[in-house]
């Protein structure tokens, strides 16, 4: 080759080098498709920074790849506000001081509002803190089916109904995402109890899986387009579910088409190769026990961190699993943080507080009211006693992995004596003494709750209190410690701890003027219902708890909230309990000595869960699902059917008025449920498939047009793995509860 020629080319490489070197690479170009650009980020990743990828590195978060500029991924609890920064290795704070958020109502008190713009509302709200603090992943909202009373989680979840809570949980994800942060829908799936929560070995039909505990979740990745979901503690088909082939490989990623990252409960990882081979993309966990494994980081002993590189180097297992993880985890990367359009957030803004309030006053819901007790009449009154530890025990700290750090939260009392102001003097008694505790992973209420006084000096003070005051409102309920609504264990019984009851039959004794607000996520029995004129379920709601709880007793706000889920008059109105498999099998559970024994659970009330199980039972709740007063009264005219026929491929409507026949402005949730009068498989009595709330003015009267199409006749075929809507006669019930029935109109499938 000539000189010139040779420096020619020469040349033209140098000038290749230089324009490649100029050149973005496809995984740091924006312009470029997300799938394209993952495709490039792995291509250039080694085998270890793969592996590295896929676990934890500490408490909450896991590596990026320095060397190609990938971040890493942070998550965050979730579900009602941002988790204070811990350590890296530790539970315990890292002491920040700028790390205080706002928190947000209860996602039962959210499930109450039957409102999907307050889940949208409250999704963007929590979504903007997420990414203030510089959070990737937000690990909720949780949607596990209320299956039982005793659950210490509920008050995390949205209640009992599949329909409702695939409808709550959608526009929730999507205000989360708007952010640039991922949702993480939690805990997939069937995780129903806390008692034994890592080792209950689930099993129930197809049908109760597919009718009842799957909807919400399908509806998270499907409608909501979720970018990552958690798995549960708990075994089905005798696999945890974090591993578990059905869950995460058949029905998630085949049948739902997901394409987002699946994160471990924290430690609910316990097999590298099913964790391999069953879908789990990202392992979390809980400890890491460094000192007695002897490696400088323990994180490195994950089930998906060395354990899996040597089997890959062995020469065990491909890459092929490995390369599908790290593009799931790439993609949401690329959607979350290297998403160079993301907003910024914002944390404990006056704006988010107002948001807060907002949900928990459409959340509240008014039980009872009987001889219109509420509101409270200012203009009538001297003196309201207020009596109980939850008027005043704050209540975002505890109860397990959503608790708190906030930047305020305003107790009961507090948000009353604002309110009332001079108008009426607010006299408080303790009434009983629940748990004077008040502390989470190093978080201090600063509250000093203790009092030695015995429970007869208690009701003493109180009653003396309460018996010339124009209004008594007592405040108790349950709080967020261990064996109340608090991960991690359940309740023990339905009642009311701290002999409560006791303080309110006597109130009621002294006082006409009774109203008792339950502050809890959970149904509770309610003994002395007869006796008691006002009943409020206030729900744990956040940082705006007390003003929210003022504005509805005073009136300012007229309660719209409907119970999500049924409260039953006792246990064994609950099917779980009647037949007996909670909390697993008896005679396993007799046997098994320690913790580590696998207990079987079968769900025998199968599909018949809440309303469908008291329906079926004919038994009357104490309060049914879908209750809730209001302070206006509403009239239903008489529904019709934009048809009297349809056909699988046609949708059908519903017509009712509604009329505000009150003289304030109120909220109404009109629920539609379908009734299948002839099936092949039993039916539940009759299902919620549509609702709407809609505002009315005092006299105002509104149409509201309920649509549903053959999904909402349809049951599934166990047999036949598809849903299945059988033509012939079916009913739309329409009420302002699933018990109180305002109208029916007759239509058939053909
Ligand atoms: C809980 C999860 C939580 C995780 C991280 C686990 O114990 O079950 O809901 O997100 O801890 O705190």
């Amino acid at each position: 080759m000539n000189m010139k020629l040779k420096t020619m080319l020469l040349g033209l490489s140098v000038m290749t080098a230089l324009s490649a070197f100029a050149q973005k690479p496809v995984y740091l170009d924006t312009g470029k498709p997300i799938e394209e650009r993952v495709k490039d980020a792995l291509n250039r990743m080694t085998l270890e920074e793969k592996v590295k990828m896929i676990h934890a590195q500490s408490k909450f978060s896991s590596a990026g790849v320095p060397r190609l500029g990938i971040p890493e991924v942070w998550a965050t609890d979730g579900p009602h506000g941002i988790r204070p920064e811990v350590l890296w290795d530790e539970w315990d704070q890292a002491g920040w001081t700028n790390d205080s958020c706002i928190a947000y109502p209860a996602l039962t008190c959210l499930s109450a509002t039957w409102n999907p713009e307050m889940s949208h509302l409250y999704g963007k709200s929590i979504g903007e803190e997420a990414r203030y603090r510089k959070k990737d992943i937000l690990l909720g909202p949780g949607v596990n089916i209320y299956r039982t009373p005793l659950n210490g989680r509920n008050f995390e979840y949205m209640g009992e109904d599949p329909y409702l809570s695939a409808t709550m949980v959608v526009p929730y994800i999507k205000g989360v995402q708007e952010n640039g942060v991922a949702a993480c829908v939690k805990h997939y799936a069937l995780n129903n109890q806390e008692f034994n929560r890592h080792t209950t070995n689930v099993q129930l039909s197809d049908r109760a899986l597919y009718e009842i505990y799957l909807p919400a979740f399908k509806a998270a990745v499907q409608e909501g387009g979720t970018w990552s979901i958690m798995g549960s503690y708990n075994l089905y088909q005798g696999q945890h579910a974090c591993h578990n082939k059905r869950l995460l490989k058949d029905i998630l990623r085949d049948e739902w088409g997901f394409d987002g990252v699946v994160v471990s409960d924290w430690g609910g990882v316990h097999n590298t190769e099913q964790a391999i081979r069953n879908g789990m993309d990202l392992e979390f966990g809980s400890w890491t026990n460094g000192l007695s494994a002897g490696t400088r980081n323990a994180y490195d002993n994950y089930y998906l961190a060395f354990p899996y590189l040597k089997l890959i180097k062995e020469g065990k297992v491909g890459t092929k699993e490995l390369d599908e993880k790290v593009i799931n985890i790439l993609r949401l990367i690329f959607r979350t943080s290297m998403d160079p359009y993301k907003p910024f957030g914002s944390l404990g803004s006056p704006e988010h507080g107002q948001a807060g309030r907002k949900i928990a006053e459409e959340g509240i819901v008014l039980l009872q009211n009987k001889n219109n007790v509420l509101p409270v009449d200012l203009n009538k009154t001297k003196k309201i006693a207020v009596i109980g530890e939850n008027a005043i025990k704050m209540m975002t700290v505890g109860g397990g992995s959503s608790s708190l750090k906030v930047k305020y939260e305003i107790s009961p009392l507090d948000g009353l004596k604002n309110r009332v102001g001079s108008q009426a003097e607010v006299v408080y008694a303790r009434g009983y003494v629940g748990d004077p505790t008040g502390e989470y992973n190093g978080v201090k209420t600063g509250q000093d709750l203790k009092d030695d006084r015995s429970e007869d000096e208690l009701l003493a003070e109180a009653l003396q209190v309460a018996k010339d005051a124009d209004y008594v409102i007592f405040f108790g309920g349950l709080n967020k410690s261990n064996h109340q609504d608090c991960e991690d264990s359940d309740r023990a019984s339905l009642g009311l701890p701290y002999a409560q009851d006791r303080v309110i039959s006597e109130l009621a004794k002294v006082n006409k003027k009774l109203i008792v607000v339950n502050i809890s996520g959970n149904a509770v029995a309610m003994p002395w219902v007869n006796d008691v004129p006002a009943i409020v379920q206030g729900w744990f709601l956040g940082s705006e708890a007390g003003t929210a709880l003022a504005s509805v007793l005073v009136g300012d706000t007229n309660p719209s909230g409907k119970l999500p889920f049924t409260f039953p008059a006792k246990l064994e109105d609950v099917g779980a309990h009647k037949l007996g498999e909670y909390p697993g099998n008896k005679e396993e559970l007799a046997k098994s000595k320690h913790r580590g024994d696998t207990i079987n659970e079968t769900y025998h009330e199968d599909i018949f869960v809440g309303y469908r199980w008291a329906d079926k039972e004919k038994i009357k709740p104490l309060f049914p699902f879908g209750h809730g007063l209001s302070y206006t009264t509403f009239v239903y005219g008489k529904p019709s059917a934009d048809k009297k026929t349809m056909t699988a491929d046609d949708t059908i409507s519903f017509t009712v008025n509604v009329k505000n026949t009150g003289t304030r402005e109120g909220q109404e949730v009109v629920q539609l449920y379908i009734s299948d009068k002839k099936s092949s498989l039993p039916r539940p009595v009759k299902e919620l498939k549509a609702f709407q709330k809609v505002r009315l003015a005092p006299g105002e009267e509104k149409e509201v047009t309920l649509t549903v199409d053959k999904k909402a006749l349809s049951f599934f075929d166990d047999g036949k793995h598809e849903w299945v809507a059988e033509p012939g006669k079916f009913e739309a019930v329409i009420g302002s509860s699933s018990r109180d029935i305002r109208g029916i109109v007759s239509f058939e499938l053909k």
